[in-house]
């Protein structure tokens, strides 16, 4: 007993989910989690495989536990998520000191995984795709810790294979859960003092399509009627998957929150259909221009990528005017990273890294601008805030979001955590919002 593990998370929200399941079966085998490698009997990695940084990241942090093990030679080291699910067993050659390697759909075959090395029967992986039977058994149940806010998964991996993109590779198809698992789920998160929940999967617009499920919308009025939740949101949309149903929910459920992430990748429709999206630039705009109509007051945040092989100065020019447009409240945007199996790596790139970085330092100041904007709107105003917990800023300091998933800290006492209150924002920063207290409220 009182074994020790550090954990270390990167990429998207899939991976947050799993690295909590981890917690769960790690401490059901006899470990407690420290914010230390030094201190730690067992280190993880949870890996992202998305952009070639994310991938080599994993190799830098690795080489950073080499010296702990060398003082400490009973130091076991593991790696999962997507980096282990496509690199398998060749990492365990590849990293000698590495002790154990677990896939995407492998999280449940830690405990094995690590009690094999600790009775010294060898390093293992574990990183072969499961049937769907299997994974609708095991999707993520996680147990509670005074969330105010949590996620939970409703669908795995994805169909569309975007050509650039490595996810559909690590993550296997599509699989929905049963709408009456999801909804106990919640139900009990609710007793447990859950107030808001994001609706997670990568392409949670096709929920339910594949089996004899109800679809998104239906999922979505149903979870809107659960007593004693106050919030709810989802993410990620496709926005070929985007229907009018699905629109017209911004305006029927009061639970759900005026923001949608709706990734566009591109303005130019030559470069939409090589990256096989599925829609024009002219279909996302008409979607926009519907989610503004039926929700006039809701804010988009959109992934961009830069750079793509083949992209034209009129193509880039065609993402510009189409953010100019969007006037997103913000943007993740990224430069194109071949990703090795995927086909648009196959595709000659003529493009230097220099005009690349212009382009894409061209558009970072354009969404500056329009960030800066969208959020000074909300200076001076009086805003509902779901507090979620203590901030980071120190004593007495809360923090909470906005319907528009922008965090506000202000200060406050504990007895808020949970409720939804009036916050008067005082001032704008780049992440986030200062508050102040309507004081009545308190
Ligand atoms: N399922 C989500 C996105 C998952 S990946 C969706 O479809 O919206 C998150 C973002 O990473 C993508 O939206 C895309 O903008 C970016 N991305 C994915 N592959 C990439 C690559 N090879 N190079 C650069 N950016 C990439
Ligand atoms: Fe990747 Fe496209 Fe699937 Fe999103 S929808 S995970 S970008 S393949
Ligand atoms: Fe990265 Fe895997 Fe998510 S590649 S973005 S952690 S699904």
């Amino acid at each position: 007993m009182n074994k020790a593990f550090y954990l270390e998370t990167f990429g998207c929200q899939m991976n947050v989910v799993d690295s909590e399941r981890i917690v769960d079966l790690l401490e059901g085998i006899g470990y407690h989690q420290v914010n230390s490698a030094e201190r730690a009997d067992l280190v993880l990695l949870n890996t992202c495989s998305v952009r070639d940084r994310a991938e080599r990241k994993v190799y830098g942090h690795l080489g950073r536990f080499k010296p702990i093990k060398d003082r400490r030679p009973d130091l076991i080291i593991g790696v999962g998520g997507c980096v282990a699910q496509q690199e398998g067993e060749k990492m365990l050659e590849k990293v000698p000191y590495l002790d154990l390697v677990f896939g995407t759909h492998n999280v449940h075959r830690l405990p094995d995984l690590v009690e094999q090395v600790e009775a010294k029967r060898g390093r293992g992986s574990a990183t072969e795709f499961l049937d769907r039977e299997t994974r609708l058994n095991l999707f993520p149940q996680r147990s509670v810790r005074d969330n105010v806010t949590r996620f939970v998964t409703v669908m795995q991996g994805c169909d569309n294979f975007c050509s650039y993109c490595i996810v559909p590779h690590v993550r296997g198809r599509e699989v929905s859960r049963p709408s009456s698992d999801i909804l106990t789920e919640i139900e009990n998160l609710v007793v447990q003092g859950v107030r808001e929940v994001t609706l997670l999967g990568q392409n949670v617009n096709s929920y339910g399509i594949k089996e004899d499920e109800i679809d998104f919308p239906a999922l979505l009025r149903r979870v809107n009627a659960i007593d004693g939740l106050e919030r709810l949101r989802f993410t990620t949309s496709h926005p070929k998957d985007l229907s009018a149903e699905l629109i017209d929910c911004f305006g029927q459920l009061e639970k759900l929150c005026k923001h949608i992430h709706l990734p566009v990748q591109s303005g130019s429709d030559r470069i939409l259909e090589m990256m096989n999206r599925g829609y024009t630039a002219a279909e996302y705009l008409d979607k926009v221009e519907r989610l503004k109509q039926v929700c006039p007051d809701i804010r988009l945040t959109t992934d961009i990528i830069v750079g793509f092989p083949g992209e034209t100065e009129e193509d880039f020019q065609a993402t510009l005017a189409l953010v100019a447009q969007v006037r997103f409240a913000d943007a993740f945007t990224f430069l194109y990273s071949p990703r090795t199996g995927t086909a648009a790596a196959e595709i000659a790139d003529r493009q230097s890294a220099e005009e690349k970085q212009a382009r894409f330092e061209r558009l970072v100041e354009l969404q500056n601008r329009l960030s800066e904007e969208a959020w000074q709107n909300d200076l001076g105003e009086t805003l509902p805030v779901l507090v979620e917990g203590e901030s980071r800023q120190g004593e007495g300091q809360l923090f909470g979001r906005t319907t528009w998933n922008r965090i506000v800290n202000f200060s406050g006492s504990k007895e808020l955590i949970g409720r939804t209150i009036p916050v008067k924002i005082v001032k704008v920063f780049r992440n986030s919002n200062l508050g102040k207290l309507i004081t009545d409220a308190a």
